[in-house]
């Protein structure tokens, strides 16, 4: 079959059945071809409350299907690939913070999004990467411990020099495999672009940086931009659909490692077997964890 024709078959039985596809900007072409919306992550969280249809598929990660699934309990929530996993977000358990809470009880503990809902149940406040700052500023509280992404912590606390913020180490594989040298050295071959790339990359890369975003702001900054030429430093999805919508500036990718596996390995295949209800898997999260991890996106949503 076509790619064409899957995309067909996709659109006819999701109208059919009146189900919503969530697609994070990293999906590929043509599963963002056919997604009824697609965000980062924080952009995805708040359209899942919206959507007024009771079956929603996640074209994405575990995590984002379960921040669904938190928000909007009575729906339910397919991750059309149930393989997709985020290895930041598998680095730190509920124990584990449990017990590094335990020595430091005056702690705000600030989840990024990219957690588990059985982690965020014992955080305080979760944050995305383009809240993160004004969500830090935002707390009432000036002792922060930031789990689990350090790039994403150590930028936080340079915007925001008031708090005493604590790392652990944690991180995104694919963003932290960037090195300053790559930078550099982008940078020399692309002399007149500006480079664009997120804060999950290591402070020496961040700091090589024109502009600083999440997701969704790397992608605005460079269509708001008058500048005709980027070098993009997130995962290399990104690149491409910015190449589509502004076929007039050129955009360059930091690096060939810029690509998540995970955010790839979910075809259009599993989104339509996940729409036939032969594939795909149903989140399915206990009352009391879903209600306990709520109250950090809810304050997250609150202070955001
Ligand atoms: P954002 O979508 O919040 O920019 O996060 C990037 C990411 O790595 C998602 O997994
Ligand atoms: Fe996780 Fe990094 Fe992939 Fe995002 S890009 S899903 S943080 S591994």
């Amino acid at each position: 079959m076509k790619i064409s024709e899957v995309q067909e078959k996709i659109l006819k039985l999701k109208k059919e059945q009146d189900i919503c596809i969530l697609a994070h900007s990293y999906q590929s072409r043509e599963i963002v071809e056919i997604a009824d919306y697609t965000g980062d992550s924080f952009q995805l969280s708040l359209m899942a409350q919206k959507t007024p249809q009771k079956k929603v598929i996640m074209c994405g990660v575990r995590f984002m299907a379960e921040t669904v699934k938190i928000l909007s309990p009575e729906k339910t929530v397919i991750l059309a690939n149930p393989e997709a996993g985020c290895p930041m977000a598998e680095q730190m358990d509920k124990q584990m913070i449990e017990s590094i809470k335990k020595d430091f009880p005056d702690y705000t503990v600030v989840a990024y999004i990219n957690t588990t809902a059985e982690l965020k149940t014992v955080c305080d406040v979760c944050v995305t990467s383009s809240s993160a700052v004004k969500i830090v500023n935002a707390i009432d509280n000036k002792n922060i411990l930031f789990i689990p992404d350090c790039n994403l912590g150590d930028y936080v606390a340079k915007q925001v020099k008031d708090k005493n913020i604590k790392l652990l180490h944690g991180g995104c594989p694919i963003h932290a495999g960037i090195s300053v040298k790559e930078a550099k050295d982008a940078k020399a071959k692309y002399p007149d672009a500006l480079l664009l790339v997120h804060p999950e990359c290591i402070p020496g890369v961040v700091a090589e940086a024109d502009y600083v975003g999440s997701t969704s702001g790397i992608m605005d900054y460079a269509s708001k931009s008058d500048a005709k030429e980027f070098i993009i430093g997130t995962e290399m999805s990104i690149a491409e659909h910015l190449q589509y919508a502004y076929p007039e500036k050129k955009f360059h990718i930091l690096s060939k490692k810029l690509i998540c596996v995970n955010m790839k390995i979910t075809s259009l295949v599993d989104v339509l077997n996940s729409l036939k209800g032969a594939g795909g898997e149903e989140i399915n999260l206990d009352e009391t964890t879903i209600r306990d991890a709520r109250k950090c996106i809810d304050e997250m949503i609150r202070l955001g």
